[in-house]
């Protein structure tokens, strides 16, 4: 039995004549946290548009649950790292947007999500607030509870920390994980950030410069377990490995200084 999440079968992107994938397998499993890591422009983006629907491959298929990937659905949220909220909404109207197909739900049923996701997100007393006057982390934590919100079983994120100070990014890390353990969700999250991917992943795909191939598949949760506090990144086995990723990768840029 096949029990992928997601998997991408034979898939090539080519833009014109330049190829921007090459040749990629991958199986995904279900509640797992995959980190695509790459250097800057190998494809890294390319491959997150295709699993979420809005570009396509040039040959090879990507499925969820079995069905083949042609367009976007709700069950496949995207956050990116510029700021996905809209800007004449509040916290809660971001979050109520995300269910704005949600037919299946009522009035009260969307309203007990938004507290829901509020509160996992920690922005309850934010409700009301616009997101102009909420820090970058905040508003980074309101497009995840709007993905969530909108009953997503994937979340693809692509950078979705690149744009914050270091701290806040730090938290995000350790509330994102957390946010994955309890809602179970798969997530495919994009980063060139080699701590980043160590701290967050069950495991790293490690991409090789353009065309995007995949170099290694590093089984992180073998080795750091599930739980991810702040404290983590202190130990002896995350430092280890985060030097041998840092290591794979100078190899796979050519960059031997
Ligand atoms: N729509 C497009 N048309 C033509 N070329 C494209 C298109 N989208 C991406 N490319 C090219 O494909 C390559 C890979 O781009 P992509 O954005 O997927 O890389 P990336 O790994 O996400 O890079 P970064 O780390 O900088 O975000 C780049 O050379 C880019 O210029
Ligand atoms: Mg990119």
């Amino acid at each position: 039995m096949d029990s992928a999440h997601i998997s991408f079968e034979n898939v090539t992107k080519n833009f014109g004549a330049v190829p921007v994938v090459s040749d990629t397998r991958l199986s995904i499993a279900r509640n797992s946290f995959v980190v695509f890591l790459g250097p800057s422009g190998c494809g890294k983006t390319t491959l997150m548009r295709m699993v979420g629907g809005l570009d396509s491959p040039s040959s090879g298929t990507i499925r969820l649950d079995g069905e083949v990937i042609t367009e976007p659905d709700r069950r496949r949220g995207m956050v990116f790292q510029s700021y996905s909220s809209f800007p004449w909404l509040t916290v809660e109207g971001n979050i109520n947007f995300g269910m704005r197909y949600r037919n299946d739900l009522t009035a009260e049923e969307r309203a007990a999500r938004v507290t829901h996701y509020l509160r996992l997100i920690g922005m309850e007393d934010f409700r009301t607030s616009y997101p102009n006057r909420i820090s970058g982390g905040m508003r980074q934590r309101v497009a995840i509870a709007r993905t969530l919100a909108a009953g997503s079983e994937v979340l693809l994120m692509d950078e979705p920390f690149g744009a914050l100070d270091a701290l806040t990014r730090e938290r995000l890390q350790v509330e994102l994980r957390q946010i994955q353990r309890e809602e179970q969700k798969t997530v495919i999250f994009v980063t060139h950030d080699v701590e980043e991917a160590v701290f967050l992943a069950d495991r790293i795909i490690l991409f090789s410069a353009r065309p995007a191939r995949i170099r290694k598949d590093i089984d992180v949760a073998a080795v750091l377990g599930p739980d991810r506090l702040l404290g983590a990144r202190e130990g002896e086995a995350f430092f280890r490995l985060r030097n041998e990723v840092l290591h794979m990768i100078r190899n796979e840029t050519g960059d031997k200084r």
